[in-house]
Order: structure tokens, then C-alpha cells, then sequence
């Protein structure tokens, strides 16, 4: 959806359809806070998931377990002040939907009340396919998530492919398609081979958005600091990296660390001047101090 037809309409679901149904690729990346949004936005991206790979990106945990619902409500209402144009989707953290119908409304309820998300995303299907059929009968809007489901990677064997073997592929196909027969509006297929996105296809109706599913769904979703080099350390295999910002903002920190230590820094150009003869006036106070 490259093409929009007025930079501050807010995208719809019924967009997100027709983008599907006329084969235009759907753009999703994920944001953290006020200037990710705002940066997302001016690319002209779709769809914007706050995702809670936020508890890895900005805030420094080593899986996306530990964040809490207030940590992604925060991070969640500073996305939504910068966003106009794009469907924002929030994620619901680990511990924080899969115990009950009614413990998965309330938190999602949070969600698009506090922080006015668009639609929620759950993982998984088990269980996670009865919350959202409930989050949904309860009139919000629902991203399911099958494949690698980094909230429970560690019942899956850790961050790796899945669906690589016929049994394991199905059981995924057969997750996808519970969630959408629970009424998801959207789903997101993560770290699975190519064939299984293909035998998965023509099985769906709703927007399909792969991260490591190959070239054949409907969009793609991407983080935000996997794709533009914000972060030390290697990425997943199918991360292609935009940009070096990790690069470019240590240069500019070691360029500040210089021009500092060496005077350069600051130059007369930044520096304020006292309206002309209080200079001379201060003196003359200071003398008869
Ligand atoms: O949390 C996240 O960023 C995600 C995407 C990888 C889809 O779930």
C-alpha cells in the first residue's frame, strides 16, 4: 500500500483487506516510543505493532517474558502520539492474557482504552485461539501469531524455525486457521519455511504478515531496531539490515567525546551573548557587591 490517498486518514481494516485482495504488499514494522512512531509514519508504513520484543530492543531484558502490561502501556501511548496514518496494534505481553477469557478482555481493554490501539496481538493457538474468539466477541480487534511464538520459545526448543517437519507444519497450519476461524483480523506467521507459508496460503482469507516466512504473504513485519542496525550483536537469519544507526550514533557521540575534550566544542554559534552593555552593568553590580 505504497500509494495512499490522503497522508493523515487512519488506515483501515477494510484497507488492509483490499490491499490483501488486490495483492499489494502490506507494510508492518514495529515502534517503542514518540520518535520511532514518528519516524515510521513519515516512511509511510501501514501498520505499526508495538510489539514486545520492546523488552529486548529498549529495555534491556534478555526475553520478552518479563515485560509487564504498564511497561507496554507506556511504551504503547508514546506510539500512538506519534502515529496518524498507520493501524496500530498492541501486544499482550506474556502472563497477561492466557489464564482467562476475562483476564484477556480486561488487559486488551487496557490497551484500546489507555493507549488506543487499533487491535491487540496474542500468540500462539491452544488456548490462545479461545481468548480470541472472546477478545473478539468482545469487539476487539484480534492479531493471532503461530510459528516461532517467542513468549513460549522455550516449550518450542528455543528461537528457531518451525514447522520444518510435515507433522510440526501442520500443527501450525492448523493453528493459523483456528485463529482465523475465532475471528482474527490479521495473523502473523514468524520463522517458518517457505512451503509452509505456501501450503498455508490459499488456506486464509485475512491479511497474512511473515517475519521468516518467506516471500509469499501478504506483508511482512520487520523490528524496527533489527532492520535499521540500532543494536550490537548478530539478528536472526531473515533480518536484513536498512542501516548502521548503531554506527552512525556511536560516530556522533565520539565526535561530541572529542570536540569536547579538545574545546571545539562549543563554538561562539552556541553559545548566548547578554543584551549590549550588561555585560559591563553586571561588572559594576558585582564590584558593589
Ligand atoms: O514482538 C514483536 O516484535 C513481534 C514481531 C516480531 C512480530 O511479535
Amino acid at each position: 500500500m505504497s500509494a495512499h490517498p490522503s497522508p493523515t486518514k487512519r488506515l483501515t481494516l477494510g484497507d488492509l483487506a483490499a490491499a490483501r485482495d488486490a495483492g499489494t504488499p502490506i507494510v508492518m514494522v514495529t515502534a517503542y516510543d514518540f520518535p520511532s512512531a514518528q519516524i515510521v509514519e513519515a516512511a509511510g508504513v501501514d501498520v505499526v505493532l508495538v510489539g514486545d520484543s520492546a523488552a529486548m530492543t529498549v529495555l534491556g531484558y534478555d526475553s520478552t517474558v518479563p515485560v509487564t502490561v504498564d511497561e507496554m502501556l507506556m511504551l504503547t501511548r508514546a506510539v500512538r502520539r506519534g502515529l496518524e496514518r498507520p493501524l496500530l496494534v498492541g501486544d499482550l505481553p506474556f502472563g497477561s492474557y492466557e489464564a482467562s477469557d476475562a483476564e484477556a478482555i480486561a488487559t486488551a481493554q487496557r490497551f484500546v482504552k489507555d493507549a488506543g490501539v487499533d487491535l491487540v496481538k496474542i500468540e500462539r493457538g491452544g488456548t490462545s485461539v479461545d481468548r480470541a474468539r472472546a477478545l473478539v466477541s468482545a469487539g476487539i480487534p484480534v492479531v493471532g501469531h503461530v510459528g516461532l511464538t517467542p513468549q513460549t520459545a522455550a516449550s518450542l526448543g528455543g528461537y528457531r524455525a518451525q514447522g520444518r517437519r510435515a507433522d510440526a507444519a501442520l500443527a501450525v497450519i492448523e493453528d493459523a486457521l483456528a485463529l482465523q476461524d475465532a475471528g482474527c483480523a490479521m495473523l502473523v506467521v514468524e520463522a517458518v519455511p517457505a512451503e509452509v507459508t505456501a501450503a498455508l496460503m490459499p488456506l486464509l482469507s485475512i491479511p497474512v504478515i511473515g517475519i521468516g516466512a518467506g516471500a509469499g504473504t501478504d506483508g511482512q513485519v520487520l523490528v524496527f531496531h533489527d532492520l535499521l542496525g540500532i543494536h550490537a550483536g548478530g539478528a536472526a537469519r531473515f533480518v536484513r539490515r536498512y542501516a548502521d544507526l548503531r554506527g552512525s550514533a556511536i560516530a556522533g557521540v565520539v565526535a561530541y567525546a572529542d570536540e569536547v575534550r579538545s574545546g571545539a566544542y562549543p563554538a561562539p554559534e552556541h553559545t548566548y551573548a547578554m543584551a549590549e552593555g550588561e555585560a559591563a552593568r553586571l561588572a559594576e553590580l558585582l564590584a558593589a557587591r
